[in-house]
């Protein structure tokens, strides 16, 4: 049988993406075949940073084994990085250079969001993806206490435009640079309105694959400005095994649902204690809530993150647990989540036919 690109798509067309659990042509990872001979050369985009290099290895190992069955004596296999992403619609495009914007995001406060965001956003960033972070939390800007000094700090050029800080190489921005430490932000709908159309249409972000939006507690005017401005690609919902706070995550969820953020999936935060000296597992505030939330809402459940005294620290001294402790139990506890909210993501904007340009009308 002759190899043409044809018979190798179709052969393709049955190999399982061993992240996405799809098949590689259907979403879109298999991009081209050359044929010389008996040799074969697959271009394959891989839609994230975040997709393990053990995943990919086995995936290359897959499309190498259904080419050569097709008879090809030489297959090689070449697997690039293409985040994938769906670009703005013309009503939402303010937002220039970001490709994925994820909100992180709770029904209450102090369970960790902002946590969850600064190692969300450095996780991505260590394994290769170019990430900026949006302290979106207008009311109560916590980011520049968790990064700490900036390598560089925000400036302003002479055309009115913002430029990011940059603290660990992620590009920043939050309220907390432009208002005295402390000073009580009391902004109404209208000025939270326009403060979010600064940072989202006048700030050079550059070109990122990630924007994570660090958000306020519960769902008020920032989550409502921002859902109006830009497309918001997925959120990661943190909350803590209590009872009280899972009530809180279900009314999020709804609100969220209603202004057409999609769910990417819950964190637990603050699982459970385990004894640093002794290994004592102890689950302070119970457990398994957030997985049974999970259930309920039928969310993917992204794992559970222990209360930990590294992680607590890494916030109040600039050095969030990623980067601080990168070799920790726990640092890889956010590494997984970052691959795993990334592939959640790229499953969700794969699955959908890709957009084709629209035709220009001349008239
Ligand atoms: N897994 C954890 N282990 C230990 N301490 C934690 C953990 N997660 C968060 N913390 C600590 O709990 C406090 C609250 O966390 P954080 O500021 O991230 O919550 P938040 O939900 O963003 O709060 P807010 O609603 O005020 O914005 C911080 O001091 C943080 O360092
Ligand atoms: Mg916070």
């Amino acid at each position: 049988m002759t190899i043409t690109e044809a018979t190798i798509k179709e052969a393709l067309g049955k190999v399982v993406d061993p992240m996405l659990g799809q098949d590689i042509v259907t979403y879109r990872v298999y991009r081209t075949a050359e044929i010389q001979g008996d040799d074969v050369l697959v271009r394959l985009d891989i839609p994230t940073h975040a997709y393990p290099n053990t995943a990919r290895r086995e995936l290359i190992v897959r499309v190498e084994t259904a080419v050569k069955a097709l008879g090809a004596k030489r297959v090689t296999v070449i697997a690039d990085v293409v985040t994938a992403f769906i670009p703005p619609p013309s009503d939402k495009a303010m937002l220039k250079g970001p490709k994925n914007v994820i909100a992180v995001a709770a029904g209450k406060g102090g369970v960790g969001k902002s946590t969850v965001a600064v190692n969300l956003a450095l996780a991505l960033q260590r394994h290769g993806a170019k990430v900026g972070l949006l302290d979106a939390d207008v009311f109560g800007p916590s980011i520049p206490t968790m990064l700490g000094a900036p390598e560089v700090p925000p400036s302003a050029t002479k055309d009115s435009r913002i430029t990011p800080a940059i603290h660990h190489g992620l590009k920043v921005i939050s309220v907390g640079f432009f208002v005295d430490k402390g000073e009580a932000v009391v902004w109404r709908g209208p000025m939270v309105h326009r403060l979010l159309q600064q940072f989202l249409g006048d700030v050079d972000w550059g070109d990122l694959d990630y924007l994570i939006c660090d958000l306020p507690p519960g769902t008020g005017d920032v989550q409502l400005s921002l859902s109006q401005l830009i497309p918001i690609a997925g959120s990661v919902m943190v909350t803590t095994p209590q009872e009280v706070s899972i009530v809180d995550v279900v009314k999020g969820i709804a609100m969220f649902e209603k202004v057409e953020i999609p769910i990417l999936g819950i964190v637990e935060n603050m699982s459970y204690y385990k004894c640093p000296a002794c290994g004592h597992h102890d689950e302070i505030f119970s457990h398994g809530g957030g997985k049974r939330l999970a259930q309920e809402v039928g969310a993917t459940f992204f794992g559970e993150i222990p209360i930990d005294t590294r992680i607590r620290f890494g916030g109040d001294s600039g050095m969030p647990i990623v980067i601080g402790s990168p070799d920790s139990e726990n640092a890889e506890l956010f590494m997984k989540l970052a691959t795993s909210a990334a592939i959640k993501l790229a499953g969700n904007i794969l699955s959908k036919p890709k957009r084709s340009p629209r035709l220009a009308v001349i008239k």
